[in-house]
């Protein structure tokens, strides 16, 4: 008789967005009439950029000819897209990553789900809470976490790094020190972030316990203020102990069309074991290469129409951001984030949980947003709207809002 992963029967309830979506079904159907408007998950709405798309019409062109038809993509990326990626995102940072460090990826989250694999089980890991939950159930299907506490919603096993406003959502150093750090830069979903130097001394905290810093910088394109690093390469001695995940999701719209990358440097060992060689095989094991037509579309992002085309579309999804947190001020709301992220995190009025709060909203506005307990526990009492809905959309949810 067979037997399944235990570690499964070990995770709580259904992912967030699930959950959610269920709620917004019961409502609409006992609501027909309700105008609902999402600003919940984190979904772009802005189609993809004109260089974007010609770039993809051009590649699927090439498929349709013998001559320059592509079959399987090199499993770590083509060359084009890896050195587009060094030149503009490292290169112009002063970060002297090589293309050969990059691995392509259809998206930050399989990469972030995946990378637990090639360490020990007996590593402990630590998180910024609330985060992106990816890297706890990851952590919890591999068997790393121990076992849950319905109570304080915790695991036992996982290091919490409480991001709350009583120490400005900077994750503080763990009393016990943790074998591997996830850190989510911008994070989602605060949508707070930290100084470059606040970054630069984890990095040395890292290097001085040894400890692997995971850094995703899904959000990266958002940052808008000068002493926020864009990637962690940007600190000195990152390389010896972190790695970057980055997506094309949120800067270019890539969520349905699915594209991201990982940074392994070769520096970067346990005793004298790669971690590039081991990542190396296990993409080449386990992923048969992004599309080509996709990797294309990757390549556009980086052309002059295609940096001047995302840049506007992240300026606009901004305005929204902007929007809602001035509206939610004048509301009375006690609001972070917005400022280098899309994400919006207000504090709940009245310490109202946070899924009371999202019932309240959904039934009175007709607005969906996301309850910050499902990003961990230190997410209770907060809430998270995204600036990715329309223009009109966040107008009109703000004036919802207002109006409550
Ligand atoms: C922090 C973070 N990392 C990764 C992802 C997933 O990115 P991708 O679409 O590239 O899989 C998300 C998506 O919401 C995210 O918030």
């Amino acid at each position: 008789m067979y037997q399944i992963n235990e570690n499964y029967q070990k995770l709580p309830g259904s992912y967030l967005f699930s959950t959610i979506a269920k709620k917004v079904k019961a409502f609409s159907e006992k609501n027909p009439d309700a105008n609902i408007i999402s600003l919940g998950i984190g979904d772009v709405t802005q189609p993809l950029a004109p260089a974007i798309i010609e770039a993809m019409h051009k590649a699927v062109d090439e498929m349709a000819n013998a001559e320059t038809f592509r079959g399987y993509a090199p499993d770590l990326g083509y060359d084009f897209l890896r050195n587009a990626i060094v030149k503009n995102d490292y290169e112009a940072r002063g970060c002297d990553i090589a293309a050969d460090e990059i691995f392509v990826s259809d998206g930050a989250k399989s990469d972030s789900g995946n990378i637990q694999e090639i360490f020990s089980l007996e590593n402990r890991i630590a998180v910024c809470d609330p985060v992106y939950p990816v890297y706890v159930d990851s952590n919890v299907m591999a068997g790393r976490c121990g076992d849950y506490n319905l109570d304080t919603q915790t695991w036992s096993n996982v290091i919490y790094m409480p991001c709350v406003k009583e120490n400005d959502f900077v994750p503080e150093f763990p009393k016990e020190a943790p074998d591997m750090i996830y850190l989510c830069l911008p994070n989602n979903p605060t949508g707070t972030t930290i100084k470059k130097s606040q970054l630069q001394e984890w990095v040395n905290y890292a290097n001085k316990v040894g400890a692997v810093i995971i850094y995703d910088a899904a959000y990266e394109a958002y940052i808008s203020e000068s002493d926020v690093a864009h990637s962690i390469y940007e600190c000195e001695g990152a390389k010896t102990c972190a790695i970057e995940l980055k997506s094309f999701s949120k800067n270019a719209g890539f969520t349905g069309v699915r594209l991201g990358y990982t940074v392994v440097p070769k520096e970067l060992k346990c005793g004298d074991v790669s971690l590039h060689d081991m990542w190396a095989r296990r993409h080449g094991t386990k992923f048969n290469g992004a599309p080509y037509i996709i990797q294309r579309a990757g390549e556009a992002v980086y052309s002059d129409a295609g940096k001047a085309q995302v840049k506007e579309q992240v300026g606009n999804y901004m305005k929204n951001a902007a929007l809602i947190k001035e509206g939610l001020k004048d509301a009375g709301y006690e609001v972070f984030g917005g400022v280098n992220s899309p994400y919006i995190w207000l504090k709940t009025p009245q310490n109202m949980k946070s899924w009371d709060f999202f019932d309240y909203l959904l039934e009175n506005a007709n607005v969906v947003g996301t309850p910050g307990s499902g990003f961990g526990p230190s997410g209770e009492g907060y809430f998270r709207l995204t600036a990715f809905g329309s223009y009109e959309n966040s107008v009109a949810a703000i004036e919802r809002i207002k109006k409550l």
